[in-house]
């Protein structure tokens, strides 16, 4: 099950079958995390340092738990609490870091292309946990196998994906990689949210909501980025929720379930009402679990031969 890829920098142009292998593999190690001692030795003499120069609960509680489940050794790094305060560069702290001979960098960072330039200075596999507005491909490839394992296969399946599409890392690589599969893809937002041109990617577009959960058979709600964006591109939270908030109410016109989905972290009473991220039809504690696996997963297809 080798990958064509040498690092992760993100879903754009990675083929069908390195994501079929990633999700395969990654299925095998949901059967690991189910077993009374979840823990393989596969990593065992591998040192993985996670960079996180951004908050993360999720991502990188993930990643260090796969590490730990595959027996890596793990390093963690926070931006906030390193000699980055000090003045030190970005480039002699990655360079400090390499020279206790690191195999593999797992880097989430605010600049989109970061990811790209940490690779070609250090001799190590690089996995993105997230660059910016650019990727978070690890998320969407999580997202691609709890839509899998709900639906069996992702080619034809429809898939809107609602809310800030524009400053979202996780809406492109979901879009990439659903593309990639088969799957139909429905962008739906205010207009200030969905990026000129979008349908440059294969997609369709919508401004109106109810028009993209009738397309549905799974809506992945995102959340506003308020830490990515300037302000003025919607009125109000409140107005946001009345239009583009998914509630029970808009979801009982429907005469079928839709899957609700949702990377986290959630605004609730914003994109999406307790009652509906709580329902029968939400997957989105499903994701979490599947996240751990799909990092297993990556961990070990870019890593497992070193
Ligand atoms: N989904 C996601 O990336 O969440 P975190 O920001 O908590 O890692």
């Amino acid at each position: 099950m080798n990958l064509s890829i040498k690092h992760l920098f993100g879903l754009e142009g990675v083929p069908k079958e390195d994501i079929d292998s990633i999700l395969d593999t990654a299925f095998s190690f949901r059967e690991v995390l189910e077993r009374p001692i979840k823990k393989v030795p596969t990593l065992k003499g591998v040192t993985v340092v996670n960079l996180f120069f951004e908050n993360s609960t999720r991502t990188r509680i993930s990643f260090e738990l796969a590490e730990k489940r595959l027996s890596a050794d793990t390093v963690n790094f926070s931006a906030a609490s390193s000699s980055l305060t000090k003045g030190e560069s970005l480039r002699d702290t990655i360079q400090n870091l390499f020279a206790m001979k690191m195999d593999v960098v797992v880097m989430r960072h605010p600049v989109p292309g970061s990811v790209k330039l940490l690779a070609q200075f250090v001799d190590a596999v690089v996995i993105n946990a997230g660059d910016g507005t650019h990727e978070h491909p690890t998320q969407a490839l999580l997202d691609m196998m709890s839509m899998k394992e709900k639906y069996g296969s992702l080619d034809g399946l429809n898939v809107a994906i609602i809310g800030d599409i524009r400053h979202s890392r996780v809406a492109l690589s979901n879009i990439f990689g659903l593309k990639t599969m088969g799957a139909n893809v429905l962008l739906c937002g205010p207009p200030t949210f969905i990026p000129y041109g979008a349908e440059s990617l294969g997609v369709k577009v919508t401004y109106k909501l109810d028009e993209a959960l009738e397309f549905a058979d799974v809506v992945n709600i995102l959340r506003i980025q308020r830490e990515r964006q300037g302000k003025g591109q919607i009125p109000s939270l409140r107005e946001y929720r009345n239009v583009y908030g998914i509630t029970q109410q808009r979801l009982s016109k429907l005469k079928r379930p839709i899957t609700i989905m949702h990377p986290g972290p959630i605004n609730r009473g914003v994109e999406v009402d307790s009652d509906v991220a709580d329902s029968e039809h939400s997957i989105i504690l499903h994701q979490v679990l599947n996240g751990v696996a799909v990092r297993m997963s990556i961990l070990y297809l870019l890593a497992g031969g070193r």
